[in-house]
């Protein structure tokens, strides 16, 4: 099994994916076009479900280990709270989302600002992670706790980049690929 650091690293990559083409959408939106709700949706459907239900607990386990012993605590606390805020902030916009879509009265300027905000602090919780708590985790923790760790962690694969996961994500996943292969092509 992959390193739980890893994993970690991985589903960030994942997200960052994510948040990029949910820009993009948001982008066309903003200047008045018709973006493809599909992808708006499919990661919205994704930032809801996944994070809370399979990264955060790793991360928030992974930071319980760390402080064990320690007098780091204070600054490790605060990424489960960042990661309850996180959850709002998801819940909020997909919120806003859905009232887009259901005409209700809202600014495309309201609904861009909640979009740019929400990428924004998606962003920036990952930077503070693979900047400061990731490496500290790999200073703090030798090969035998990260085994510890990977035998409590659900062995479920992030949806979105595992083919034979959950079919809901499947069209968000062949937009990214094809995204990646014209960036690459
Ligand atoms: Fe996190
Ligand atoms: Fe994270």
């Amino acid at each position: 099994m992959t390193n739980i650091i890893e994993q970690i690293r991985d589903e960030h990559r994942n997200m960052a994916k994510l948040l990029d083409a949910l820009e993009r959408q948001i982008a066309v939106f903003s200047e008045g076009g018709q973006p493809d709700y599909e992808v708006i949706l499919g990661a919205l459907d994704y930032f809801l479900d996944y994070p809370d239900r399979c990264h955060h607990p790793k991360e928030d386990l992974l930071a319980r280990k760390i402080i064990e012993g320690t007098d780091t605590a204070g600054p490790l606390q605060k990424l489960e709270a960042q990661h309850e805020e996180l959850g709002i902030l998801t819940r909020r916009f997909a919120e806003l989302v859905r009232r887009v879509l259901d005409e209700a009265e809202l600014s495309r300027s309201d609904l861009t600002r909640a979009a740019t905000e929400f990428i924004a602090t998606q962003r920036h919780h990952m930077e503070m992670e693979e900047e400061h708590f990731l490496p500290l985790a790999e200073t703090a923790l030798g090969p035998e706790e990260l085994a510890e760790l990977a035998s409590e962690l659900t062995a479920e694969a992030d949806p979105l980049m595992d083919p034979d996961a959950e079919a809901r994500y499947s069209n968000l996943r062949d937009t990214i690929l094809s995204w990646e292969a014209e960036a690459h092509g």
